[in-house]
């Protein structure tokens, strides 16, 4: 069953939102060459709890951090540590923010410094394909159309689409129906209705589609090749004209 937020619940959720939005620039403000992943795990969490908010993903199926930060071949999941970022990286902050017990969750990959046309390309992409998504939504839209929509702009870019990790409902918890594939076919799947709020979030590839677990631990979700992976997500509300994105200011 998909949840259709009551007024109170979007309320939280549009707080939550905000403040994962402030998160995300907190740490844009502190994402440079020679700062620790688990140092900006820590401004996130801060910063979240002065702001009465929770970081949902800290202990999360027994998840370690506050968020996930993901270099280069790591498509998702990546566990803060020791690890500096470095000029030349391409970083994606996957963050959730909750509020009295309501979910959101947003993810952006920024570029440190310079990198190739191709690597820049894929970010710059995969942002937009986010936006392609986005813009598909409305009462009454099928899944399918926003899958259909991310798909049809990644492969024009000779982007590939990651094809085991997708969108999916969020509130309550952070992880709830429906799976929002990013490829299928427009005019497919369940219908989203006013009052739904979804996680939009194209994950997509330079080279092939694979991917796999490292042997470091449970989490980390890398590319098989070892060519970089882009991510971009926001929580939407499905509106009767249209929508609201809770993660964009
Ligand atoms: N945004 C991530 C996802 O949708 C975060 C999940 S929380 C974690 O998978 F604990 F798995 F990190
Ligand atoms: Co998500």
């Amino acid at each position: 069953m998909i949840n259709i937020k009551s007024a109170r619940e979007l309320d939280l959720m549009r707080y939550a939102g905000h403040i994962n939005y402030l998160t995300h620039e907190e740490i844009k403000k502190n994402l440079k060459p020679g700062i620790t992943t688990e140092q900006l795990d820590k401004i996130a969490y801060d910063f979240i709890l002065k702001n009465n908010c929770v970081p949902s993903c800290l202990g999360y199926e027994g998840y370690p951090k506050s968020i996930c930060i993901s270099i280069n071949d790591e498509v998702v999941h990546g566990i803060p540590s020791k690890t500096k970022i470095k000029e030349h990286d391409i970083v994606s902050i996957d963050l959730c923010v909750g509020y009295k017990g309501y979910h959101t969750d947003a993810a952006r990959t920024y570029i440190i410094g310079k990198v190739s046309k191709e690597v820049e390309a894929l970010v710059k992409n995969t942002e937009k394909a986010l936006y392609q998504g986005i813009n598909k939504v409305h009462s009454g839209c099928k899944v399918g159309d926003i899958s259909n929509a991310i798909e049809e702009y990644a492969h024009a870019h000779n982007l590939s689409v990651i094809e085991e990790l997708v969108g999916h409902g969020v509130g309550s918890n952070i992880h709830e129906e429906p799976d929002i594939p990013n490829y299928g076919n427009s005019g497919s799947g369940q219908v989203l209705k006013e009052g739904m709020t979804i996680a939009i979030e194209p994950m997509l590839n330079l080279g092939g589609k694979e991917i796999c677990l490292t042997d470091q631990d449970d989490w980390v979700i890398v590319t098989k090749d070892g060519l970089p992976s882009a991510h971009f997500e926001h929580t939407i509300l499905v509106t009767k004209d249209g929508y609201e994105i809770l993660t964009g200011e």
